[in-house]
């Protein structure tokens, strides 16, 4: 069974004061919930007081990013070999990077590639945008960044990563997609990895949603058989939003959901 997922992308948001009071505040505010993982990506500045900060029986950390050398003459860079001992996750390949800062399909699969081999979860972002969309190349977009992505994995790592498919349009833009809007997608991902890697793999790698992700809808995605929770950005700023968000999946689970 896969378990829950709930991932909170802070983005260049908090300094390390503010960071560390948004914990204390989630911290306050979200009980222990042993089926459901939560996970903080804060600015890389604030991931080592927050290693120390976190209650680990509640919270898992991740990277935003790193870079794919382990080491040597890259200026400003961290690895993801430097981050092996600090998180459980790194972000790849979101839209924000590819778009602002030029990654490609090569630099994302190598990233993964670094990840993986710096015993980090990868957590990589998928999706198409606007135009795509309209000019029907969702599965075409969605294949080559899948396909590159993933192409040095074996099917038992594959079996242990995350996939969030983000529709670009819908980053950001305050009006999340919807499941039937998604569906599409998400189940053309997960069929994708049984095809390449076979059923268990298929089975146990998790497919999160992202884009404009608030409590209301939570329900709605997980009820869709391919999707096994949230990558959260603008609403994982506000404490009480993401703690909705969490309570909203642990409901859906105690009614009978959860079993993926
Ligand atoms: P958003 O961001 O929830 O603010 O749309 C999601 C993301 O970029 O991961």
């Amino acid at each position: 069974m896969r378990k829950i997922l709930i991932v909170g992308n802070w983005k260049m948001h908090l300094n390390t004061s503010q960071a560390s009071l948004l914990v204390h505040r989630l911290q306050e505010n979200i009980p222990l919930r042993q089926d459901i993982e939560i996970v903080l990506a804060p600015s890389m500045l604030a991931l080592q007081p927050l290693s120390l900060q976190i209650d680990r029986r509640k919270f898992r950390l991740a990277a935003q990013n790193a870079f794919y050398k382990d080491e040597g003459a890259y200026t400003g860079e961290v690895s993801f070999n430097m981050l092996r001992d600090l998180v459980h996750y790194a972000i790849v390949g979101h839209s924000e990077r590819r778009h602002f800062f030029h990654e490609d399909l090569p630099m994302v699969r190598d990233k993964v590639k670094a990840c993986v081999r710096s015993g980090i979860t990868p957590i990589l972002c998928v999706g198409e945008t606007d135009h795509e969309r309209s000019g029907g190349e969702t599965r075409q977009v969605l294949h080559d960044q899948i396909s590159t992505a993933l192409y040095h994995l074996t099917a038992h790592e594959v079996g242990d990563i995350v996939i969030a498919y983000e529709p670009v349009w819908a980053i950001g833009s305050g009006k999340a997609a919807t499941p039937s809007e998604t569906k599409e997608a998400a189940s053309y991902v997960r069929h994708y990895i049984k095809d390449v890697f076979g059923d268990g793999a298929s089975a146990s790698a998790r497919i999160l949603y992202g884009g404009s992700v608030m409590p209301e809808i939570v329900h709605g995605f997980l009820e869709d058989s391919d999707i096994d929770g949230f990558l959260v950005g603008h609403e994982s700023l506000n404490y009480r939003e993401f703690s909705d968000i969490v309570n909203s999946a642990y409901a859906w689970q105690r009614k009978g959901g959860g079993k993926k």
